[in-house]
This record gives C-alpha cells, structure tokens and sequence, in this order.
C-alpha cells in the first residue's frame, strides 16, 4: 500500500480541525466512543488508521462502495486511462459512453427496465424514481418502509425514517411508512391515491430483515392491482451484494423502477442510475429538459462504472460471493448472534437493542470496521469486499471469534 500524505500533524489535530469546521456533533459523538479513527492507506479488502497504522478489514464498505475493494486495480488503471482522454464531458450533449453504460444496465434486467437516468449520488436517483412514478400516474402519495433509509435529498429523505427527516421538518403529509414484511398494512396503505412504493429488497438501515417468502412477490401484486409503482432501492443490495446482480432477481416479480448508486462508483468516481420501464421513461420524449444534472453520468463515471459492470456480472463473481458467504456463516456458528444472510449482505442480530453498538466497538478493536444498523440498534451490519477470498474470510473468522471469546 502506499501511504497517503496527511494534511495534520496526528489524529487530535485531524478531529480538532474536523470538529470546528466539518462537523463538531460527529467528532464528539467519536471521541465518546473512542473512535479517534483516521482512514490512511488503502488497498484490497481493507486501510490502515493514518496515524496508528492499525489494519482493519473493511466490513462495512461504505455500503457497498468498496464492493470490489479499496483501489481495485481494474478500475484505478480504467480511471487513469479515462482521465488521460476524457473529462465530466457535458451532459447537455449526446454521450457514447453514457448510452454504452445504460445499455449494459438494462441489459442486466433482461431488457424489462429500458430506460435510464443518471445521477451523481443515491438520493437524487430516488428523487427522480419518485418523480417519474407521480408523472406517470398523476398520483402523489409514495409509501414506504418504517426504519428505511432512501438518501438525504428532498423526496429521498421524505420517504425515510422520521429521525431523519423531522429534524429538518419534513414530513411530508404524502408520504406514509409501514412495517416491513407486513403484507396486510402494505395492502391497507396501497390505496389508489398512491403512486409508488418504494422498498430496499433487504432494508439495511432497518438492520438486514430478509423479506419473508412471498412478501416482495404480494408487495409487487397489490401495486399491480392499485395502479401503483414498485421502485427497488438497490443502492446497497444491487451489483452482486446478495450473490445475485440485483437483489430482486432472488424473487418472482419485475420492479418498474430500480435505483443503483454507491458500488456503480468502483468507489472511485461518484455515479448513481435510475433504471426504468419504458413506460415510465417516456416521460422525457415530451419533457427532455425538465430533468438535468451537470455532474449525473458524467463521462469518467460511466467509464468506471462499465468496468464495474463487466467484473461483476459474471457468474463465476456471484457464485464466489455465495461461496465466500456461506464459508462465513459455517464459520459463525455458536457465536452470540442470530445471522441474517443473503450473498454478503449480513446482519449479527444481538438479543438486546444498543448491543450492536457495544459490538461494533469490540469489533473495530480487533481490526474488523463495521458500523450497526442506525434503525435497529441491536444488529451489526457485516458487509466485506465482495472480492474477500477464502483465507481473509478465515481472517474475518478470527476477529470476531477474538472480539466474542467462548
Ligand atoms: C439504501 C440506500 N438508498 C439510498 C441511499 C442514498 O445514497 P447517497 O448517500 O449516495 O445519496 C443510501 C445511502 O446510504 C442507501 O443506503
């Protein structure tokens, strides 16, 4: 690894400066916790702490940004290359490179979802799912579900949990949370004033639940059945997380909206795409300029972003994350959690709420980054580098038989 410079002197210095000028609530909340953390070098599935040198294994990875690692070779030397020929280009111009990415999306859906907009971050992708629901059915209301997390953006933040939106007040009197893996309050909240329902195939915020067998497939009827859209948030679950490219494509039913954001980066370069039906795409043959981003599909994305496409679309990169994630779980059993696992999308479901707080402390301490999940306090959220291989799974193994001793 090579060893980034530092703009201060050691880590007091990085928080005193981090504390009076990004955020003083978040570098108190981590020296409470002893959390005087500092990213450093990175490489592969993990970094190092700038200061202390201390290797951790990234299990969190940002969600799902470093899918494929920390400067993944493929795509560094693909950015590299792409810097030396192109630039954001201008997105009030026609791209091959943009239109050679959405054709690899759609591709990826078997054709169902035509069409698709680009955009620079998850909550603006979601943002415009909404939109192009409304537009499409003249109905306003959106329903979501209670504990989720959509992005931070007008609409995005609306349709989320309320400690993240009252705050800043807004609540917005169309959009309604229910339950999740409740099929009868979905079906009561569906009414025909409803334009869309917008679910995460496995809610991560909300602590990983997996959708009970046949929910999502009953969520997809009654949107069918009320004239409503179904968005699937797969800004964490998509590009390979759960072993399939998208999460949906474990289920028997077809989205008319998928949002993709965070690993579409390579962790690289920030992209984010709203993939749609043909139907809900035509909304720009007569409106092409109502929606416009300087920075959404930007060429040096789209070229990063393709490369990611190319090495996780692949069956032989979804089987190994099954794989690697099965190894995981034989490798947890008898430690004090119940697992959640689909691919490697997991959550360590503690019996108390606050215990995955406490065990996300022992975690990091034994060199295994993770965070617990933000609305259900009792999970840790064990997301590793879909590229871990046999012997750092064995490694991860270790940390956290180390941070839960018999
Ligand atoms: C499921 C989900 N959707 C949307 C978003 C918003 O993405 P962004 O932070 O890129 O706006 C996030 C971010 O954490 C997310 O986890």
């Amino acid at each position: 690894m090579g060893k980034p410079p530092q703009p201060f002197a050691d880590a007091a210095a990085t928080f005193d400066a981090s504390g009076a000028f990004v955020s003083p609530g978040k570098t108190r909340v981590y020296r409470q916790y002893g959390l005087t953390l500092v990213m450093g070098e990175r490489e592969g599935v993990g970094f190092r702490d700038a200061f202390t040198d201390q290797y951790f294994i990234n299990c969190h990875c940002n969600g799902g940004v470093f899918n494929l690692g920390h400067r993944n070779r493929e795509l560094t030397e693909c950015l590299k290359a792409a810097l030396d020929e192109v630039d954001i280009g201008n997105h009030h111009l026609v791209s091959g490179w943009r239109a050679a990415l959405a054709e690899k999306l759609c591709r990826s859906t078997s054709g169902h979802l035509s069409g698709v907009v680009f955009g620079v971050g998850g909550g603006e992708a979601i943002d415009l799912a909404i939109k192009v629901c409304r537009a499409a059915t003249k109905r306003r209301k959106v329903i979501s579900v209670n504990g989720g997390y959509h992005g931070h953006t007008g609409l995005a933040v609306a349709a989320g949990d309320p400690s993240f939106r009252e705050p800043v007040l807004c609540s917005e009197p169309d959009f309604h949370q229910v339950p999740f893996n409740d099929l009868q309050a979905m079906d009561r909240a569906v009414t025909d004033e409803v334009a869309a329902v917008l679910v995460e195939p496995i809610p991560a915020t909300l602590g990983m639940p997996l959708p009970e067998p046949g929910y999502l497939e009953g969520v997809a009827r009654v949107c069918r059945d009320r004239g409503a859209k179904l968005i699937v948030d797969e800004v964490q679950t998509g590009l390979g997380r759960t072993g399939r490219l998208w999460a949906y494509q474990h289920h028997d039913f077809q989205p008319d909206v998928l949002v993709s954001g965070k690993g579409l980066s390579g962790g690289l370069y920030p992209i984010s795409a709203t993939l749609m039906t043909s139907d809900l795409h035509s909304l720009f043959d007569a409106e092409p300029f109502i929606h416009i981003s300087t920075f959404g599909g930007s060429e040096l994305g789209c070229r990063v972003a393709s490369k990611v496409l190319e090495l996780v679309d692949h069956p032989a990169f979804l089987a190994n994350v099954e794989a690697i994630g099965a190894r995981l779980e034989r490798g947890m059993q008898g430690l004090p959690f119940e697992l959640r696992r689909r691919g490697l999308m997991m959550g360590l479901k503690f019996p108390a709420e606050g215990a995955g707080m406490l065990a996300m402390r022992l975690l990091i301490k034994q060199g295994l980054f993770v965070l617990y999940a933000a609305n259900d306090t009792s999970v840790v959220q064990l997301l590793p580098p879909l590229v871990l291989q046999p012997e750092q799974a064995d490694d991860v193994l270790a940390r956290l038989r180390a941070a839960f001793p018999a």
